[in-house]
């Protein structure tokens, strides 16, 4: 494999519902595909089994598509970048298998990645070509961490959820206001038409320090719109939209302005797919650091952000017996903290 900064490497994303490849050349983006699978919106959420079934019948083809946007041959490939947990197994095993036969086949090297690294990662990719240390605040649909990175291997989680994840909060909130999964894009568009101040929605101020709570949010969610008649609802639903938004970004944004303060760091970068949100978006670069904000495409699940990541990670060889019995592991090993 080159040692050199213009590594081509194929990165492959399958740990929830979204079929992803991509191809970087050191930091440069060649092709980034992502397929949706939508066949879950009439479920309400991911279903484990549709959503690994779906990525065997669909991988293969975003691969090809990748690998042709890109204009690279597979014989080109330095290595073959996988994403290994945490997430649903059946997925991850979908793509870590596809990744290691092809490894195999073409002879390059293996590198398996951590999904929340990868998520971290997507700064490092063009323009931003962020260098740690900085804070990164990870929302995503499973969940929402602070983290200390000092390195690009070298990380801490300072704050963590102590139940629900921020996306998990939006999508559910999302959901009993009657909007489509995932909730986040319906849920920000909605917001646009309601007053963020109509209602006032718990922000968790009596967890204390970095960590994040959303329960109670939910929670007084429900019971706002609980027991209002269906003209009522269709009237408030816009003012609820907004102001359960604002109230879980105010909760993210004052954890994020705490842990700025009490580590002294200058620099804030964020991820995962709650990072697409444009209040969050807005509010990080008020805090008078200097903030780091992905492309939209890059927020959300993608498999540039694992290519990123791979960069830092030492790389297996092909054939080799770590390879080859590689697993997948569901909760993150590294970034979340068990208490
Ligand atoms: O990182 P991601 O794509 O998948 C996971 O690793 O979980 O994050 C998905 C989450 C979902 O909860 C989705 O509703 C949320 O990100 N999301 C948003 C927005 N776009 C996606 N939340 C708020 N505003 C958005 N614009
Ligand atoms: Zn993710």
């Amino acid at each position: 494999m080159k040692k050199d900064q213009n590594q081509l490497i194929l990165g492959i994303e399958t740990s929830c519902d979204d079929t992803c490849a991509a191809v970087i050349c050191g930091s440069e983006i060649l092709a980034n595909v992502a397929a949706s699978q939508e066949t879950h919106d009439r479920f309400g959420g991911v279903v484990p089994e549709i959503a690994a079934r779906q990525h065997l019948e669909v991988l293969p083809y975003v691969v090809r598509s990748a690998l042709e946007r890109a204009d690279i041959q597979l014989g080109e490939l330095d290595a073959v970048a996988v994403t290994q947990g945490p997430g649903l197994v059946g997925s991850l095993l979908v793509g870590l298998a596809y990744a290691k036969a092809l490894a195999f086949a073409v002879d390059i090297p293996l590198i398996p990645v951590d999904h929340l690294e990868g998520h971290i990662a997507a700064n490092y990719l063009a323009p931003h070509l962020l260098k740690p240390p900085f804070l990164c605040l990870l929302a995503s649909g499973g969940h929402t961490l602070l983290i200390h990175v000092r390195h690009y291997t070298e990380m801490e989680t300072i704050g963590q959820t102590l139940d629900d994840a921020a996306g998990e909060a939006i999508d559910k909130g999302a959901r009993l206001l009657g909007l489509p999964f995932p909730g986040g894009p319906a849920l920000q568009q909605l917001a646009t038409q309601g007053d963020p101040c109509a209602f006032q929605f718990p922000t968790a101020s009596a967890v204390k320090g970095f960590d994040f709570s959303f329960s109670g949010v939910k929670t007084a969610l429900l019971y706002a719109t609980r027991g209002l008649a269906k003209a009522e609802f269709e009237a408030k639903k816009a003012d609820l939209a907004a102001s359960y938004q604002l109230a879980i970004v105010d909760a993210l944004i004052a954890r994020v302005q705490r842990a700025l303060e009490a580590t002294g760091l200058h620099q804030l970068a964020i991820g995962g797919g709650v990072a697409a949100n444009s209040l969050l978006r807005e509010r990080c670069q008020e805090l008078g650091v200097n903030v780091t904000i992905p492309a939209l495409k890059l927020c959300t699940d993608n498999a540039a952000m694992i290519a990123s990541a791979a960069r830092f990670i030492q790389p297996l060889a092909p054939a080799s017996d770590t390879a080859l019995t590689l697993d997948a592991y569901p909760r993150s090993q590294r970034l979340v903290n068990r208490r």
